[in-house]
């Protein structure tokens, strides 16, 4: 991920360059790219109503991605394996080859628009990547007026990779860090998974109680049918009024 954002941020002054770069490599897979209107034939349009997209890329995209696999130097391959791939995640398995199925999306208008946006502020901002335990990281930041922690922390009550190492003792200390940083004066917003498939997550419910919580509306996609789902319940949590 680190990588990633440093070869991006590369072209914060040359966005264009980016691109151009960009749009060669989906030229040679031959991928679509709706923003240029490379777009998908109305045939498989008709036949593929709500998946062509994943059915017009599918080999471009395994294509580009066995090419990663074998040479993970062009980091561009992987913005691209995000772009096209399944619901814009980035997985890898065991041998540390990326391993997501092709996606029902392409090089689009928002696409377009979020890399322009990220590269302004790449251009604008100093960025510092770090990857090491949160408390280790914000206990060691000397906070200002108006600085601001913002946090994604795995979900306890669901089952991606990363969340099997969660648990309700961590979820707690993570709950008790936050009140540390309230006591300061800190401005935080916490984003959680409170209902998901019959299970619910006292802890953080009962925790949020005393801030804001305002609802969140995720679309994440159903794999099989490429339909939104929706039987869990996000929520974000700030411990300060505007949003
Ligand atoms: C919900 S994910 C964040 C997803 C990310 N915001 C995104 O949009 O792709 C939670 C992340 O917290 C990381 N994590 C787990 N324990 C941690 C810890 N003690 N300190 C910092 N990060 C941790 C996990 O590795 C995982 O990447």
């Amino acid at each position: 991920m680190i990588l990633l954002h440093k070869e991006l941020g590369k072209y914060a002054n040359n966005p264009k360059q980016l691109i151009e770069e960009l749009y060669n490599i989906i030229d040679y897979y031959g991928l679509s790219c709706s923003y240029r209107e490379i777009n998908v034939p109305n045939e498989l349009k008709k036949k593929y109503v709500k998946t062509y997209y994943s059915k017009y890329n599918k080999d471009a995209y395994l294509r580009m991605r066995k090419d990663y696999n074998e040479n993970k130097d062009n980091v561009l391959l992987l913005y691209l394996l995000l772009v096209y791939g399944f619901n814009h995640m980035i997985r890898f398995n065991s041998k540390g080859d990326f391993n997501l199925p092709v996606g029902n999306v392409d090089f689009n208008k928002n696409v377009y628009t979020a890399l322009v946006n990220y590269l302004e502020f790449r251009k604008n901002n100093e960025t510092i990547f770090k990857n090491t335990d949160y408390k280790q990281f914000l206990n060691n930041i000397e906070f200002k007026e108006n600085d601001y922690v913002f946090l994604d922390p795995p979900y306890l009550i669901s089952m991606s990779e990363y969340n099997k190492l969660w648990n309700d003792k961590k979820e707690i200390e993570l709950c008790t860090f936050l009140d540390e940083l309230d006591e300061k004066g800190i401005k935080f917003g916490i984003t959680n998974l409170i209902k998901h498939k019959g299970k619910e997550n006292r802890t953080f419910i009962e925790w949020s109680k005393k801030y804001n919580v305002y609802n969140i509306n995720s679309n994440y996609i159903s794999f099989n049918d490429n339909t939104i789902k929706n039987n869990s319940k996000e929520i974000f949590v700030t411990n300060y009024k505007e949003i």
